[in-house]
C-alpha cells in the first residue's frame, strides 16, 4: 500500500452510511487510487458517481477484496462477521461500522479524538486487521466525556438519547417520510421498520430488548463508552428514544464529577477539544439542534449548567450528525490515521 495511492472498497455502498462514506472520501481528498462499491446482489449493476466518474455497484463476494488496501464496511453485523475476517486475512485494513467486533477484546474500538493510538497498535505492515467504529450515539457522547474525565474525573453518567430515523438506515428515512405524508392525508399507517408509528411520535425503543429490559442500543452506549474511555468501572446508564427527526442524534446527559466544575472553565476546555463546538448562549436562544448539525462534522454541546441537586454535577445537551461523525466521518478519519 502506497500512502498516496490507496485502493478502497465500501461494503454497503448503496446504504445511507455507505453513500456518506464515498461523499466524505471525496470531500476530504482521501488519496483514493481506485474505489470499489459493493452491495447486495440486488444492487449489482446500479451506478454511482465518485469524483465525476461513473462507477458500477458490484455484488459483494469473497473475491471482492483482491487488490484492496482499505475496506470500509457498512452493511450490518452479519455481513461484517462473514466478510470482515475474509478481507483482513487478505491483508486489508477493515474499518467496520457494525456491532460485529466492537466488544471483541482483540479489536480496537476507535474515536480518533479520544483513543487514536490504538489504530497504530492494530496495524502491522503488510498485514490486514479489523478496527471497529463505535455506535453513532456512543461516538458523540465520548467526545464530550473524554475532556471531562481528564479534567474533573467522572463518578456517574445518566444519558437519554433522541435518535434520528436515519440511524435505522434508508428504511428508517423512508418510513418517517411516508408516515408523515399519510398522517397529514389522514390515511392508515402500518409500521414496518419501527415497532410503532414514528411520525409525530417518540418511541422508547431502539434496537431489540435484552434480558435486563434495556435495549441493545442502550447497552451499546454503556459497554462501548467503557471500552473507548478505558474505564471499565464507569457508572453509566442509558435510555434510547427514537424521535421523528430525519438526521442528527441529540442527547441529554447528566454527569456527576469527582472534582467541582467551574462552568466557564469547562466551556473553554470543551471548546478547545478537537472535534467539539460549544453552542451555548441561552439568553439568545442559542443551543445545538438537529436541524443545524445535519451535514456538519463536529459534535455540538450546549445547555451546559450545574446540576443543583448534587455537590459536583452538570447537565448538558449534545448533538451530532449520526451519518457523519456517528458513522462515515469517524470511519474515514480512522482510515486517514491508518495510512499516516
Ligand atoms: N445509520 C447510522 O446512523 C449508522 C450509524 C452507525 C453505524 N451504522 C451501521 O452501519 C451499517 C449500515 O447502516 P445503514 O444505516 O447505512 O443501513 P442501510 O441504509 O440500510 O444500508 C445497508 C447497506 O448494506 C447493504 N447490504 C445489506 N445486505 C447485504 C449483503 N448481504 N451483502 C452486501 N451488502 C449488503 C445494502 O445493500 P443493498 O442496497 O444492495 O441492499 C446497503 O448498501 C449498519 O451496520 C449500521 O448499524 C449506521
Amino acid at each position: 500500500m502506497s500512502k498516496n495511492k490507496i485502493n478502497v472498497a465500501i461494503v454497503g455502498a448503496t446504504g445511507v452510511v455507505g453513500q456518506e462514506m464515498a461523499k466524505i472520501l471525496e470531500e476530504r481528498n482521501f488519496p483514493v487510487n481506485s474505489l470499489k462499491l459493493l452491495a447486495s446482489k440486488s444492487s449489482a449493476g446500479k451506478k454511482a458517481t465518485f469524483k465525476n466518474e461513473e462507477l458500477t455497484i458490484e455484488e459483494l463476494t469473497a473475491n471482492s477484496f483482491d487488490n484492496v488496501d482499505i475496506a470500509l464496511f457498512s452493511a450490518g453485523a452479519s455481513v461484517s462477521s462473514e466478510y470482515g475476517p475474509i478481507a483482513a486475512n487478505k491483508g486489508v485494513i477493515v474499518i467496520d461500522n457494525s456491532s460485529a467486533f466492537r466488544m471483541d477484546n482483540n479489536v480496537p474500538l476507535v474515536v480518533p479524538e479520544v483513543n487514536p493510538d490504538l489504530i497504530h497498535r492494530a496495524i502491522k505492515t503488510g498485514k490486514g486487521c479489523i478496527i471497529a467504529n463505535p455506535n453513532c450515539s456512543t461516538i458523540q457522547l465520548v467526545v464530550v466525556l473524554k475532556p471531562i474525565l481528564e479534567n474533573y474525573g467522572i463518578k456517574r453518567v445518566v444519558i437519554s438519547t433522541y435518535q434520528a430515523v436515519s440511524g435505522a438506515g434508508k428504511e428508517g428515512l423512508d418510513e418517517l417520510q411516508t408516515q408523515t405524508q399519510k398522517t397529514i392525508d389522514k390515511e392508515a399507517i402500518t409500521p414496518k421498520k419501527f415497532t410503532h408509528q414514528i411520525a409525530f411520535n417518540c418511541i422508547p425503543h431502539c434496537d431489540t430488548f435484552l434480558e435486563n429490559d434495556y435495549t441493545k442500543e442502550e447497552m451499546k452506549l454503556v459497554n462501548e463508552s467503557r471500552k473507548i474511555l478505558n474505564f471499565p468501572e464507569l457508572k453509566i446508564t442509558a435510555t434510547a428514544i427514537r424521535v421523528p427527526v430525519f438526521n442528527s442524534h441529540s442527547e441529554s446527559v447528566n454527569i456527576e464529577t469527582e472534582k467541582a466544575i467551574n462552568i466557564s472553565e469547562l466551556k473553554n476546555i470543551l471548546q478547545n477539544f478537537e472535534g467539539l463546538q460549544v453552542q451555548d448562549d441561552p439568553k439568545s436562544n442559542i443551543y445545538p439542534m438537529a436541524i443545524h448539525t445535519a451535514n456538519k462534522d463536529d459534535v455540538y454541546v450546549g445547555r451546559i449548567r450545574r446540576d443543583e441537586s448534587i455537590k459536583n454535577g452538570i447537565n448538558l445537551w449534545i448533538v451530532a450528525d449520526n451519518l457523519r461523525k456517528g458513522a462515515a466521518l469517524n470511519a474515514v478519519q480512522i482510515a486517514e490515521l491508518s495510512i499516516k
